[in-house]
């Protein structure tokens, strides 16, 4: 078998295969403790080498792209004892990045509300330059006060973020256009650097932003930056059902993903597109280990002291009193005859159905019960079983990939799960494009998108 034919070998029936994101949020993992796990210097924080190192192991999974989110100053971590959630500047390691791959796709969260547009449109598309097409600008319109705060402000209504987040796009796909796809000729024998009348002013003013332009940078690989966008409101469907190709999402269950992802499928064709051009993308948080008692073993050796505290939330979860002084025992059977799972925490369910299994109030919680998105902690096979029963539910397009410990943990994914998913044809084999928008199978666009 030639290698052609074994790279087609694998493809389902549907011929749809699933996208991988990596999160690379601080340098050290999801896991408050992971900056000191063994084997992890702890100054990653301010370590771009690191922060490439990490892309590196991303882009040997054959990853599409990898996500840095940011809410500039916004610190969501008690600093005394853990590392603050963020890059410390999102562009600059994706430049560092840009420059040490080749493949991968780089994104990066840029708000719509605290920045000008021009610095935006700027910046992400100087980056798919230099990345040769592979940047992509997560649009969202940050929701904290913390980060307002770092402005001088608080945070504006929805109604007003929204409103300037929609001009915001616009506007910034508008300049990136401004540049005409063929004016630049850079013809040294005739001494014609580009035609003047293809790079031409925008001259648009809304009623939050405006520019003149042009914007002085000519097309990438892949035309223009692709937009992401991150948000689960109404109003966060209408903004990507008009502009985005890509969704990072957050959801617990099957159901809610779905519903999710069908909900931003809906906006697009609202729009006049068609839904497949919107991925939805919700986010899995890894500790991979070669059975389970190893990865609880490792999730306990993170959480440290830290599961006192989260017995306040189990208890909640769950609504029963718990004695965070008995971490070593399993609930009793009359804990659990009145446990209910919370109404108001889409992840109590889960919470319950491991405690019925019978494990201990550590074990429990070390299953990643309270975290953010779903945790698989255990083998391989686990997180690859997850990941094919929600894209075959139509629940997810891929995943974004939140590994416990970044130093051994995106190897881990790679190397466990990633063949797994390779072998049931559900993940590609290699690359098949140069480019974020090849990727994702975006369609091409230059400028605004003239059906919205
Ligand atoms: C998965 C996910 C990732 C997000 N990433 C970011 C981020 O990097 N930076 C940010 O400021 N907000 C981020 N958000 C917050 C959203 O942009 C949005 O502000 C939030 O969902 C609140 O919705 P609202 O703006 O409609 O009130 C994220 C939200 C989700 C669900």
């Amino acid at each position: 078998m030639d290698s052609s034919e074994e790279k087609t070998h694998n493809i389902p029936a549907s011929g749809k295969q699933m996208l991988i994101g990596l999160h690379l949020g601080n340098g050290y993992g999801s896991q408050p403790g992971a900056w000191r796990m063994p084997g992890v210097d702890p100054k990653n924080y301010i370590s771009f080498d690191a922060r490439v190192k990490q892309a590196q192991a991303a882009e040997r999974g054959k990853f599409q792209f990898i996500f840095l989110p940011d809410g500039p100053g916004a610190m969501l971590t008690d600093i005394e004892t853990e590392s603050p959630s963020f890059n410390l500047d999102v562009m600059l390691t994706l430049a560092a990045v840009a420059r040490e791959t080749e493949r991968i796709g780089l994104v990066a969260t840029g708000s719509t509300t605290f920045n000008e547009p021009y610095n935006l449109a700027r910046q992400f598309k100087a980056l798919d330059v230099m990345s040769h097409g592979r940047a992509g600008w997560n649009a969202v319109t940050s929701s904290g006060n913390d980060v307002a705060a770092n402005y001088g402000r608080v945070i504006p209504s929805n109604e007003e973020r929204y409103g300037r987040a929609h001009e915001v796009i616009q506007l910034i796909q508008a300049l990136w256009g401004s540049w005409g796809k063929d004016a630049w000729v850079h013809d040294q024998e005739t001494g014609q650097f580009a035609k003047k009348d293809q790079i031409v002013p925008v001259n648009l003013k809304g009623k939050y932003v405006g520019s003149r332009g042009p914007l002085y940078i000519p097309p990438s690989e892949q035309g223009q930056p692709i937009i992401f966008h991150a948000g689960g409101s109404p109003n966060a469907h209408e903004l990507a059902g008009r502009f985005a190709n890509a969704v990072i999402g957050a959801a617990f269950t099957i159901e809610d993903a779905r519903a999710q992802r069908n909900a931003f499928r809906a906006a697009a064709k609202r729009y006049g597109r068609d839904p497949d051009e919107i991925k939805y993308i919700p986010g899995l948080m890894t500790t991979i280990a070669k059975d389970r008692r190893t990865a609880l073993d490792r999730r306990i050796q993170l959480t440290g002291d830290l599961f006192p505290e989260r017995v306040g939330y189990l208890q909640q979860m769950l609504g029963i009193p718990l004695d965070p002084t008995r971490l070593d025992e399993p609930l009793s059977k009359a804990q659990l005859a009145v446990a209910r799972p919370s109404p108001y925490d889409p992840r109590s369910s889960h919470a319950l159905k491991i405690a019925q299994e019978g494990w201990s109030l550590r074990d429990i919680l070390a299953h990643g019960v309270i975290d953010y998105h779903p945790v698989i902690v255990g083998p391989g096979i686990e997180a690859a079983d997850h990941m094919q029963a929600w894209f075959e539910a139509g629940a997810a397009d891929g995943f974004w990939i939140s590994p416990d410990v970044n130093t051994d943990g995106i190897d881990a994914f790679v190397d466990e799960v990633v063949p797994i998913l390779q072998e049931r044809g559900l993940f590609h084999q290699d690359y098949e494009s140069k480019t974020l928008r090849g990727h994702l199978g975006a369609p091409e666009q230059y400028g605004i998108d003239p059906r919205v």
